[in-house]
C-alpha cells in the first residue's frame, strides 16, 4: 500500500464506513450469488433506514390530505409536509419557505421553469445550455424555443469535460435570456464553476437555473451565495424516496410566472368569470402531492446532516483517487472526464469492449454500474462514443468495493481480450 492509500483508508476508518452501511438494509444483500457492490448512485441513491421508518410511521399515524381536513390526521399530515418544506428551505439556505416548491423531481421543475418563463421570451432570444447537460436540461428548452422563436445555444464542453469559458463569455449576448446549466454534470462528475458563471449571467440580466440532481447528493449547495434564480433536484438521488423533487425559485420571478398545472390547491377562487390563483407555493403545487415522500425526503437531509459532511466529502474522494490509481491495471481503459473538480463518479470505455457487455459481465459479479449514453446523447457526440460505462460512488460506499471493481475489470477484459 502507497502513502495515499494509507491516507485514504484512514479516512475511511474515521468515518466509520461500516457503521453507515447498517443504516442501508439493501446494500448487505447478495446479487447473483456475490455480496451486492452498488456503484450505480448516480442513477438512483439507497435510502437509509430513517426514511423507510419516517415513511412507515407517516401512513401508519398520521395519513390524510394535507391542507384541508377539519380534523386531528389532516392537521398531523399537514404539519409533517409543511414541516418537510423547511426542511428543504434550510437544507438549500433559501430564504422562505415560499420559494420551496415541490414536483416530481429534476425533470418536472425544469419544465415547469421552461413553461413559466415562455411569456417572457420571444423569437432571437436565446437560452444558454451546455453540451454536457442532461436530456431534461436541454428538451425542455427546446420545446419552449419551438413556441417562442427563441433559440437553444449549447455552451462547449473541453476534452476534460469542464465548461469551456471561452464559449461561455462568446455566447453570453445581449440576446441571452436565460442560463440553464449543470451544477455536476452526471456523466462526467465535473463540478462546475456555476458562482463565477452566474455572476457573469446577472451582469447581463439573464435569468438563472442550476440543475443541482448530482450535485446535492454529495455537497450542500447554498442558493442564497451562489445567487441562482432556480435551483431543482431529485429526492432519489438524495437518498430520499422516489416520486419528488424540489425547485428552488426566487419569488419575484415565481410571482410573475403562470401557474404550471391547474387544478385543486393552486386557486384562491375559482368562477366560469374569472379563476384567481393561490399564494406561493401553492400557485404552482395542483392536486394531491406526494405527501408521504416529502417527509421521506425530509428524513433524508436529516440523515445526511446528522453525518460529519466534511468527513463525509473526504471518504468519497478517497473512493475516487483509489478508483484513478487503479484504471492503469485494466489495459485498454480510459476515463472519460477528467476535470480537476469533480464529484465520486468516474465514466469510462476499455477498448474492443461495448459498455453494456461491461456492464452485464460486471452484474454477474454482484456489481452495478450504469451503461449507455446517460440521457446526454450531445456529449456522447461530443466524445464519439455511442455510450460509456459509469460507476457513481456514494459515501456508503468502501475503498474494498472500488477494488473489488477493478478486479472484476480485469476478469471481463481478460475475457475479451
Ligand atoms: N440522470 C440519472 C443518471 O445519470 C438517471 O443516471
Amino acid at each position: 500500500m502507497n502513502d495515499l492509500s494509507v491516507a485514504n483508508t484512514t479516512i475511511q476508518k474515521a468515518f466509520d464506513v461500516e457503521a453507515i452501511r447498517r443504516d442501508f438494509p439493501i446494500l448487505s444483500q447478495q446479487v447473483n450469488g456475490k455480496p451486492l457492490v452498488y456503484l450505480d448512485n448516480g442513477a438512483s441513491a439507497q435510502k437509509p433506514l430513517a426514511v423507510l421508518d419516517a415513511m412507515d410511521r407517516y401512513y401508519r399515524e398520521m395519513h390524510s390530505n394535507v391542507h384541508r381536513g377539519a380534523h386531528t390526521l389532516g392537521d398531523r399530515a399537514t404539519t409533517a409536509f409543511e414541516g418537510a418544506r423547511e426542511t428543504v428551505r434550510s437544507f438549500l439556505n433559501a430564504g422562505s419557505t415560499q420559494e420551496v416548491i415541490w414536483t416530481k423531481g429534476t425533470t418536472e421543475a425544469i419544465n415547469l421553469v421552461a413553461n413559466g418563463l415562455a411569456p417572457k421570451l420571444k423569437a432571437g432570444d436565446e437560452i444558454l445550455v451546455s453540451h454536457m447537460e442532461h436530456h431534461a436540461n436541454i428538451v425542455p428548452w427546446q420545446m419552449i424555443a419551438e413556441r417562442t422563436g427563441a433559440k437553444v445555444v449549447p455552451i462547449q464542453v473541453t476534452p476534460a469535460g469542464e465548461l469551456d469559458q471561452d464559449s461561455f463569455n462568446s455566447l453570453l449576448n445581449d440576446r441571452t435570456r436565460v442560463l440553464a446549466v449543470a451544477h455536476v454534470s452526471n456523466v462526467l462528475g465535473t463540478i462546475n464553476p456555476v458562482a463565477e458563471m452566474i455572476a457573469q449571467a446577472k451582469a447581463r440580466g439573464v435569468i438563472t437555473l442550476l440543475d443541482g440532481a448530482q450535485a446535492v447528493p454529495h455537497f450542500q449547495p447554498d442558493v442564497q451565495a451562489l445567487d441562482c434564480d432556480f435551483y431543482v433536484f431529485s429526492s432519489h438521488k438524495l437518498f430520499g424516496p422516489t416520486g419528488i423533487g424540489v425547485l428552488y425559485g426566487k419569488a419575484a420571478l415565481l410571482e410573475e410566472m403562470p401557474p404550471y398545472q391547474g387544478g385543486g390547491e393552486m386557486i384562491e377562487r375559482v368562477s366560469f368569470e374569472r379563476t384567481t390563483w393561490n399564494v406561493l407555493p401553492y400557485k404552482f403545487e395542483a392536486g394531491t402531492p406526494a405527501i408521504a415522500e416529502a417527509v421521506g425526503l425530509a428524513a433524508a437531509i436529516d440523515y445526511l446532516s446528522s453525518l460529519d459532511r466534511a468527513a463525509m466529502e473526504a471518504a468519497e474522494n478517497a473512493l475516487l483517487e483509489r478508483a484513478n490509481q487503479l484504471v492503469e491495471t485494466v489495459p485498454g481503459m480510459s476515463v472519460i472526464g477528467t476535470a480537476k473538480q469533480k464529484v465520486p463518479v468516474m465514466s469510462f470505455k476499455i477498448d474492443g469492449l461495448h459498455p453494456s457487455d461491461i456492464g452485464t459481465l460486471l452484474d454477474q459479479q454482484g456489481i452495478a454500474i450504469r451503461t449507455g449514453h446517460h440521457c446526454a446523447m450531445p456529449l456522447m457526440d461530443f466524445y464519439g462514443v455511442p455510450g460509456t460505462a459509469r460507476a457513481s460512488f456514494a459515501f456508503y460506499n468502501t475503498l474494498d468495493e472500488v477494488e473489488q471493481l477493478f478486479t472484476a475489470l480485469q476478469k471481463v477484459q481478460r475475457l475479451f481480450a
